[in-house]
């Protein structure tokens, strides 16, 4: 079983040196990220640097905090992508779907989703939360996370069925949980089609171990898509 690490490489202006051990250390230690760390990055190195597989480019000054969660963040990831290698299951993956309702408000349901995410999340398993309480959703507040992109922006469009798409609307939590939160202003939600988050689900589920939907307290349309799948957890 291959071990994970995370390697730190500094750089100061010897890019091509730093990117080749970067690249070396890809190659024949899977299950090791690597960072690069360097004062002031050059934007012409970009390319260079994705192909070299390096996870992420910090520059100085960083504070322990960010620092911390990006090693975190790059650990589990790496760590769920050597146990989806190993175990072979890399293309047959298709994630179960929890969903968290009850029909009463401010009963917990977003508690259990997020925790139950970052919970199972640290344990190695691959998972996305989406914010389906589209008009008052506050899944970013649990995490912390100021979204620039919400589920709003997929309304155009085959958007909903891309996960290129998807993937540019979601955050990224430390623990490795992928998010897609609720509009930001609850006129959004109207636009927000149960085919939509229907389609969504469906690209989405290869990628992901377990998808958890945080839902309103009240049955709609929307809440009814993942209800219909017959995946519920009621608070
Ligand atoms: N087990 C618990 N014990 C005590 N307080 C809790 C517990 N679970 C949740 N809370 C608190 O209850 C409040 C409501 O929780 P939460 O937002 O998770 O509920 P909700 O059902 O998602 O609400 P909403 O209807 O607003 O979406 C929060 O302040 C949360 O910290
Ligand atoms: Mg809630």
């Amino acid at each position: 079983m291959a071990t994970n690490n995370v390697v730190i490489i500094q750089c100061e202006d010897e890019y091509f040196e730093s990117i080749n051990l970067a690249e070396k250390i890809y190659i024949r230690m899977p299950g090791c990220s690597v960072f690069l760390i360097c004062d002031e990055f050059d934007p012409s190195y970009t390319e260079k640097v994705m192909l070299a597989g390096i996870r992420k480019v910090l520059q100085f000054p960083i504070d322990s905090i960010t620092l911390n969660e990006n090693l975190e963040t790059a650990y589990f990831l790496e760590k769920s992508r050597m146990e989806n290698v190993e175990s072979g299951t890399t293309t047959s993956v298709q994630s179960q779907m929890i969903t968290v309702f009850s029909t009463k408000g401010g009963i917990g349901r977003t508690t259990v989703a997020v925790n139950l995410a970052v919970a199972l999340s640290k344990k190695g398993k691959k998972f996305a939360i989406i914010d389906a309480d589209l008009q008052f959703g506050d899944v970013n507040v649990f995490f912390d996370l100021d979204p620039k992109e919400t589920i709003a922006v997929l309304t155009e469009g085959k958007d909903s069925s891309d996960m290129d798409a998807i993937r540019r609307v979601m955050g990224l939590h430390f623990s490795g949980v992928s998010i897609i939160c609720a509009p930001k202003s609850p006129e959004y939600a109207e636009y927000i089609t149960p085919d939509m988050v229907d389609a969504m689900i469906d690209t989405m589920r290869p990628f992901y171990d377990y998808i958890i939907l945080d839902t309103p307290p009240v049955f709609n349309d929307i809440s009814m898509v993942p209800l219909r799948m017959q995946t519920c957890f009621y608070v």
